[in-house]
């Protein structure tokens, strides 16, 4: 996820775009750079790490101009580098981008291969490459845009400028959003409504499809075929200081609500519907290596180690293959018994976690393959590991992950069917059968967070004083349960328990009376009756019992004094859907508390020590 911003008009550009990247910096930190149309043609200045390298690079060499475009990186093809980061220019063109071009392998061969010099490692700077081919073969920008266009394939929202037409700036959007902003003698371009607020209201929303030409006096749309679109202008409401995180109060809600959209680009490009099957290229192993694991090892801290849980699940019982999971604090020093046919997979947001990272290490030193799920491009554990398995959750703010944790669920399910596949344990109708319920899932999370937002936050106010909170899963929904306890206790700092829902007669029922809220998760899986009674057994102490169930669930209802009521979907994706309402209701808690919800005490998003 990146942030584009583009300016055309009558005041000095850099200041105004480098207010737009401000506003745009959650969508990602890597890097920034700008590209204005300055007397000898564009000039480009970029910097890698935060906004404030560029602004301090911009001391030294200011940019003059009127008319410019800029981004602000969340790397997705190459390293942070100032090579990679953006504008990319191709002889008189610049372009920012926000998105992934899937046929990015192809174009590269094919630019390379007509003689192209290719500086960066990104898919963006190919994008510039080819509308240079087309302006020097004679076509106007708009028109070397708009042929550039049919040539790629994903996800893209791009600004392009040319040092032959300095009072235009081209756009184009697909998949990933852009706004256009019109202004008084002047007209803007922005990844979303937040960067351009302080300049203007009135707002131009492409669709997906739709490339648009800027000037100062306005914007003309067209479908990238070049038929005319009508457009009208919307007025927003929202105030900037609002708008700082897009209209939520929190960054942590924003991005629980974010989750459908990091769940798509997470799939973009792995799940191919034609073939019914995953797209394995990115995990970077071969059907060889997958025949030779002999065992799967998954390490990871927290809410990745939760996910890795889920891991374990998939991977026995999708692809049959041995698999344990270890805390990776508790792993590293002991001396496990580590080697040569394990694949280790270390699972991590930040890709920089201490434990993971030495842990992982010395797995490796002892002969294992380590393939890294990490969501930070070019971090600590992809840098050490055999292969990486990205998500692409984009940018997390709030220390409680959230969006990652579902993205690496994703991961883990994918390499799961990808693996089970590979190794005959899955066939051909099941993988199809997955992968299609795969695709469905962001729009049931869409609608399983809007249709429980509401109920959720009542239950919250209503328990928000509860001095204990259990929550309780089986199967799939242990870790469910588990992650649901941590995400509580960090941000509100309720004590919470996660169990294992047929433990609970072991010993922790002793826990339950009426003033303890016990959160159940029960969906429709093979566990279903036996997470059902152990529901029961809760409501019989007295225990506030809120069922976490499939929609129309009459059992659960009956059973639990509050039904949260989730999408249903094949039961081997339920930690998808179940773990929505437990956000929530652990957001809800923690703002009803006053609690610092994005920034909460004693904790850091990336734990680098021991
Ligand atoms: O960056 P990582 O995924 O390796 O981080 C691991 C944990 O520190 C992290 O998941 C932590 O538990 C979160 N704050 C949970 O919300």
């Amino acid at each position: 996820m990146c942030g584009i911003v583009g300016y055309i008009g009558n005041e000095p550009s850099a200041p105004i775009l480098l207010d737009g990247l401000r506003r745009l910096e959650y969508r990602g930190y890597d890097s920034a750079g700008l590209a204005v149309h300055s007397p000898g043609g564009v000039q480009v200045v970029r910097a890698v790490g935060k906004l404030r390298n560029l602004e301090r690079a911009l001391e030294e060499r200011p940019l003059h101009g009127t008319v410019g475009i800029g981004h602000t990186r969340w790397a997705t093809h190459g390293r942070p580098s100032e090579v990679n980061a953006h504008p990319h220019v191709a002889g008189p063109v610049a372009v920012v981008h926000n998105g992934i071009i899937e046929n990015h392998v192809a174009l590269r061969n094919e630019l390379r291969a007509a003689g192209c010099e290719i500086l960066s490692d990104t898919d963006t700077e190919l994008v510039a490459h080819l509308v240079r081919r087309e302006v020097d073969g004679g076509a106007n920008l708009e028109t070397a845009v708009r042929k550039t266009l049919s040539r790629l394939h994903g996800a893209y929202a791009i600004a392009v400028l040319s040092t032959l037409e300095p009072q235009r700036i081209v756009v184009a959007k697909n998949s990933s959003p852009l706004v256009l902003g019109i202004g008084e003698g002047a007209t803007y371009c922005a990844s979303d409504v937040p960067a351009l607020l302080p300049y203007t209201r009135d707002m131009l929303f492409l669709e997906d499809g739709e490339m648009a030409v800027l000037e100062g006096s306005g914007a003309t749309v067209t479908t990238v075929e070049g038929a005319p679109v009508k457009r009208a202008i919307q007025r927003i409401d929202w105030s900037p200081a609002m708008a700082e995180k897009a209209g939520y109060k929190h960054f942590m809600l924003k991005e629980i609500f974010e989750q459908p959209r990091a769940l798509e680009d997470t799939f973009r490009g792995r799940l191919d519907r034609q073939a019914g099957d995953i797209n394995g290229a990115e995990i970077g192993l071969t059907d060889a290596d997958a025949a030779d694991i002999k065992r799967v090892v998954l390490l990871a801290c927290g809410t990745s180690h939760h996910a890795a849980m889920a891991g374990r699940y998939w991977l026995e019982s999708l692809a049959r293959i041995p698999t344990v999971v270890e805390l990776a604090s508790e792993f590293r020093g002991r001396d496990a018994v580590v080697g040569a046919g394990d694949l280790i997979i270390a699972v991590s947001q930040s890709g920089e976690t201490l434990d993971t990272l030495v842990a992982a290490k010395e797995a490796k030193q002892k002969g294992a393959k380590v393939l890294a799920i990490a969501n930070v491009i070019g971090s600590a554990i992809p840098r050490m590991s055999d292969a990486t398995f990205y998500t692409h959750a984009g940018p997390e703010i709030g220390v409680a992950s959230t969006k990652c944790f579902s993205a690496q669920l994703a991961n883990l399910v994918m390499f799961a069917i990808w693996l089970g596949r590979r190794r005959d344990a899955l066939s051909p109708e099941r993988t199809r059968e997955l992968v299609e319920a795969l695709a469905r899932l962001p729009q049931q999370m869409a609608d399983t967070l809007n249709g429980t937002r509401q109920l959720v936050a009542n239950l919250a106010r209503r328990y928000v004083d509860a001095r204990d909170v259990l929550f309780l899963g089986r199967g799939l929904s242990f870790p469910i349960a588990l992650e649901g306890a941590l995400k509580l206790k960090e941000i509100s700092y309720v004590h919470a328990e996660g169990y294992a829902a047929g433990e609970m007669k072991h010993g922790p029922i002793a826990l339950i009376d009426a003033r303890v809220p016990v959160l159940v998760l029960v969906p429709r899986d093979d566990n279903y009756e036996r997470s059902l009674s152990n529901l029961q057994e809760a409501k019989a102490r007295e225990a506030m019992v809120i069922a976490i169930a499939n929609e129309g669930d009459v059992d659960a209802r009956d059973a639990s004094d509050d039904l949260i009521e989730v999408a249903a979907v094949d039961p081997a994706l339920t930690p998808f859907l179940t773990v929505l309402p437990l956000q929530l209701y652990s957001y809800y808690v923690a703002d009803f508390k006053g609690t610092d919800v994005d920034q909460p005490r004693n904790l850091a998003k990336t734990v680098t020590v021991e």
